[in-house]
């Protein structure tokens, strides 16, 4: 088994700020990256930025900025991005990089050596917006683009070609002998059908900007004309995969990684993965790549985004209002890929209740109440025995667990996370099944023991699964029974099938924090607030506060976010629940607080809620009583006070 594994993002263009498609894309490319991580292999994760181009030009003008200073500022954003996201990347490559331009220009003077680069004239239909020419064929309505509608230019110019017809029948075979190299399978016959119509030369040059690279010295030395030529911005940047490799130039060999085992692209640049790109190696005589996978795009709301609309979907915000691995989960799971999906507010909160709060974060919580309440969080089984009498559970444990391979090696990452959720149905259901809360009662503590040590084993061996997709929860999951991502636990309970008879388990907050449905009203118009609201404060007379407080009494007052992962009720008291609410604290505050009327247990788990939190501890009940729990109350009944959106648990109120 080859244990190097190279993977790739596209680069991006910095003629536009970080959107979801791109961190979509990067997304699928670090999921991969961490998955054969921790099957062990040597993984080299390239991303970075496509810099040159008329295009580019073009947008740096506009700004009143040299193309240079402009592609800085932008490519930095990416990169920014993409580090505070935690991608796992290797090596971020940016095509105004030195050795870049060196690699481009040895790889354009071999394959002119070769024969395949000729000199010749272009005329041809130009798209200026995706930097390619087409044929008259290819137009909508004669003269726009086919693919982003725009009008093209026709275009006259001196150009090198490269010999793309020659490759025609070559590539025909290739697509025939690896019936894999394109996914999904679905895309496959869209680019053997655009090869079998037949393939032009390719116009590889250009003379009509100069924001590129320049043509290898040789050719300039050879013909003093040959200055004005730049080169094509896709042949330069699909050369990138190559150049991070230090093909022909000076970085570190480590063209032991070639060929790429994934170029993950979108469907709108598959045709330049699967036929330009394919064609310029075989001239090169290098390997082709195993794989390109084509994911598809993502709309708004059922719209197409675009930045006249404004309704372009900065992955940012969602990740600071809804966190990070929700985020990745959501756009891994919502589409299956190759698809194109549609993103919505709506159906990321559905998504991240349903499958992250009750499936997976309900199975956790129920494991660790119960580890506390009834074993001091400390079990021991002997596992012989566990494997006996769970041995149809295990049997399909194992089943799932082999599936999910074949699933990311296909780049099927939704079918793998449902996949992986059958596991958490499972445990919720066996849970259901044998009440453990009735064993207890009925003294079979052992069964229950047992119980808990298979949950706790069908958590280890999903969770180190979860966390190509969702590292930090993952790691956080994994804690609980002090252990971590890597791949020597990934071989030992997931490959091997490795069972933990004997842990202590370490609570932790609730993952998934329920969010409120409410959160998806539209916040009321000005025209809809009452007319009362609307009013001049000048025209007012001033209000009587009644009981003033100075800012320096209310700075004694200390209000935080903290999440209830327990709640019970005290059978003495008609009132009061007991609440265990995490505060960010080393550990979690015991609240009695007097809302058994209007709440029960279960829908307080995962709630986020405010405390009063420097109140004096006090006894209620023959119980302590750390903090208080706000709420407001009217006719209608009492509400407790919630933060709008999930917020980490100990944020201060002010
Ligand atoms: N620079 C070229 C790639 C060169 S690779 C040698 C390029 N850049 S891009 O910035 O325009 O697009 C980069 C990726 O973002 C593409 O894979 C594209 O499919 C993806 N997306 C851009 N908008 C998208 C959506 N709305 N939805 C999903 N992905 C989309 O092309």
């Amino acid at each position: 088994m080859n244990s190097k594994f190279y993977i790739t993002s596209p680069i991006y263009y910095v003629n536009d700020i970080p959107h979801i498609g791109h961190a979509y894309t990067t997304i699928i490319v670090d999921t991969l990256a961490r998955f054969a991580r921790l099957k062990g292999k040597e993984v080299y994760f390239l991303t970075g930025t496509d810099e040159h181009g008329q295009k580019i030009e073009q947008s740096a003008q506009k700004k009143g900025r040299s193309p240079k200073e402009y592609v800085d500022e932008i490519s930095q954003k990416f990169k920014d991005i993409w580090d505070s996201f935690g991608i796992s990347y290797d090596h971020f490559i940016r095509t105004t990089d030195s050795y870049h331009l060196t690699t481009a220009q040895a790889a354009f003077l071999k394959m002119f050596e070769k024969g395949d680069i000729y000199k010749g004239k272009y005329e041809g239909h130009y798209c200026v917006s995706c930097e390619s020419f087409f044929t008259k064929f290819q137009l909508k309505d004669d003269k726009y683009c086919p693919d982003c509608g725009k009008e093209t230019t026709i275009l006259e110019e001196e150009s090198y070609f490269f010999r793309l017809s020659a490759y025609g029948d070559k590539l025909l075979r290739f697509y025939e002998e690896h019936s894999d190299f394109i996914l999904p399978k679905f895309r496959r016959n869209e680019v053997i059908n655009f090869v079998q119509s037949g393939l032009e030369d390719l116009s590889i040059t250009r003379t009509t900007f100069d924001w590129g690279i320049k043509l290898p010295k040789a050719l300039l030395d050879k013909d003093p004309k040959n200055e004005k030529h730049v080169m094509y911005v896709w042949l330069d940047a699909l050369i990138n995969y190559l150049s991070a490799l230090g093909f022909c130039n000076d970085l570190e060999d480590r063209m032991d990684f070639w060929a790429a085992d994934y170029h993950i692209v979108g469907k709108d640049i598959l045709r330049f993965h699967a036929i330009y790109w394919p064609a310029f190696l075989m001239s090169l005589d290098l390997p082709l790549p195993r794989h390109i996978a084509a994911h598809g795009w993502w709309t708004k709301d059922g719209a197409k985004m675009s930045k006249s609309i404004g309704n372009v979907v900065n992955p940012k915000e969602v990740v600071e209002a809804y966190g990070l691995d929700c985020f990745r989960y959501f756009v891994l799971r919502e589409v299956p890929f190759g698809q194109d999906g549609d993103f919505s507010q709506k159906a990321l909160i559905e998504r991240i209740n349903a499958d992250l709060g009750n499936d997976l974060g309900n199975l956790l919580n129920r494991l660790l109440g119960m580890s506390a309440k009834y074993f001091d969080n400390q079990l021991e089984v002997d596992c012989v025995q566990l494997q006996a009498h769970y041995n149809a559970e295990f049997t399909q444990i194992s089943k799932v667990l082999t599936g999910l391979e074949d699933s990311m090696n296909a780049v099927q990452i939704h079918r793998y996370l449902e996949d992986l959720w059958t596991l958490f149905g499972l445990g919720n259901g066996i849970i259901a099944k044998k009440e453990p809360w009735r064993l207890i009662k009925e003294g079979k503590k052992e069964e229950v023991a047992e119980l808990l040590v298979f949950i706790a084993n069908l958590l280890i061996k999903s969770a180190l699964c979860l966390s190509p997709c969702m590292p930090k929860s993952a790691e956080s999951i994994l804690k609980v029974f002090g252990l971590e991502v890597d791949s020597k636990n990934y071989q030992r309970f997931v490959v091997q099938g490795e069972l933990l008879g004997t842990m202590h388990l370490s609570a932790i907050g609730v993952l998934f924090p329920k969010i409120e449905s409410a959160l998806l009203e539209d916040t009321p118009k000005q025209e809809d607030k009452p007319k009362h609201l609307l009013q001049d404060s000048s025209s007012v007379p001033a209000l009587e506060i009644a009981n003033p407080i100075s800012k320096e009494d209310f700075a004694k007052i200390e209000i935080k976010v903290g999440t209830v992962i327990s709640a019970e009720e005290l059978p003495k008291s008609e009132k009061l629940l007991k609440l265990q609410v995490d505060l960010g604290e080393a550990r979690a505050r015991q609240i009695l607080a007097g809302i058994k009327a209007h709440y029960d247990t279960q829908s307080l788990i995962g709630k986020q809620v405010c405390v009063l939190a420097n109140l004096k501890p006090a006894k209620l009940m023959g119980q302590i009583s750390e903090g208080m729990i706000l709420a407001t109350k009217d006719e209608e009944g009492l509400t407790l006070i919630v933060p709008q959106n999930s917020k980490k648990n100990g944020s201060p109120i002010s």
